[in-house]
């Protein structure tokens, strides 16, 4: 018995295989480019292709099937912590689906909703209130991938949103700085903050790898691949082709920018007495040369990126290790 976690990215396709939750111990790690681009399937046409394509990676790379767990893309999915009145639990089991109609933006009959108490005064006072994670994801959607898996004999045995995969990986403590996790990728950015080891909220940034590849592309006359080459040597360094090509990618990160500069600002307004002191980056895009450096200069606050396999070994991977904290949150989950 092992546990296989998958995450299906547009760019590509991470897989680890541990020997258990604590995640000590890899027998494998895949990543394999996703030549159909897609994350999620749409229609028969899609879902036919999108079968087959798992079905192959059980298959050539021998993939244990007792305990899969699956990451979901973070479009697919509404978070939301909602501060409300003190209840207990049998009152929140009733009062919850309500208050789920009013915050996520999900229709009834297709809302499949998770919750989780994050934060309960010890007793019932007048004016207690208490805050509840709210995860609402589309029904539907949902059933296409697991019944895709269903098909090919497999029963997924966790589903989760990569924000909260990645969260779970960093293995953040209550008395950690508030933080910002930036986890990137091709299609966009998910930008969450944690504060006392809490979830506070998430929100999706369109600027992801692909733009970054569209735009030099353009400007170069390149296509795509080679485009992305040139990001993936160059980054930000301003010494190479007479920074031309830091002209091109700069406006797309200053909006990413912005928009970590939204969720700072908006944290701010809610937790006046505190401040976020630290951006942890995740995914991929997040080893572009000259982004840790950037980031710190222009936000001013202390800036890490993730390392997780730092308490592994076995079959880690050689390169690329920033692609796989969703996969390393699926395995810590203790089910
Ligand atoms: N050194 C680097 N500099 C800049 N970008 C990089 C670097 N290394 C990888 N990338 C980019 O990271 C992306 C792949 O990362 P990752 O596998 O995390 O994405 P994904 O999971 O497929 O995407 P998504 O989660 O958005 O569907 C590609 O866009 C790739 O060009
Ligand atoms: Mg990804």
């Amino acid at each position: 018995m092992s546990i296989t976690a998958i995450d299906i990215g547009t760019h590509s396709i991470k897989i680890v295989v541990a020997k258990d939750s604590k995640g000590q111990v890899i027998n494998k790690s895949i990543e394999v480019p996703n030549k159909l681009g897609m994350v999620a399937p749409k229609n028969d046409q899609e879902i036919l292709q999108f079968s087959e394509m798992i079905s192959n990676l059980f298959h050539d790379y021998k993939l244990d099937q007792s305990d899969v767990r699956l990451s979901l893309p973070e479009y697919l999915v509404t978070s939301k912590v909602i501060e409300i009145p003190f209840l207990n639990e049998a009152e929140l089991a009733s009062a919850i689906g309500w208050q789920a109609e009013q915050a996520i933006p999900i229709p009834k009959n297709d809302l499949m909703l998770q919750y989780q108490v994050l934060e309960k005064p010890e007793k019932k006072t007048a004016n207690a209130t208490m805050k509840v994670l709210l995860v609402g994801s589309r029904k539907s959607v949902i059933e296409k991938i697991n019944n895709i898996f269903l098909n090919i004999g497999i029963e997924a045995t966790l589903l989760e949103t990569q924000i909260f995969s990645v969260i779970r990986s960093l293995d953040i403590q209550s008395n950690d700085p508030e933080a910002i996790i930036l986890q990137m990728g091709t299609s966009g950015n998910d930008i969450a903050v944690i504060a006392n080891g809490m979830f506070e909220f998430v929100f999706n940034s369109k600027t992801g790898g692909s733009l970054i590849d569209g735009a030099i592309a353009q400007s170069f006359n390149l296509d795509n691949k080679q485009a992305e080459e040139y990001k993936i040597n160059y980054g930000l360094d301003p010494t190479q082709m007479e920074g031309k090509l830091i002209q091109v990618v700069s406006p797309i990160i200053d909006n990413m920018i912005i928009d970590l500069q939204k969720a700072i600002r908006f944290f701010t307004q809610n937790h006046p007495e505190q401040k976020i002191k630290r951006i942890v980056l995740s995914g991929g895009p997040a080893a572009m040369k000259g982004l840790t450096e950037k980031l710190t200069q222009t936000l001013g606050v202390e800036v890490l990126q993730v390392d997780p396999f730092a308490g592994s070994k076995g079959q880690i991977p050689e390169k690329n290790q920033l692609s796989f904290s969703v996969c390393m949150g699926l395995i810590a989950r203790k089910l």
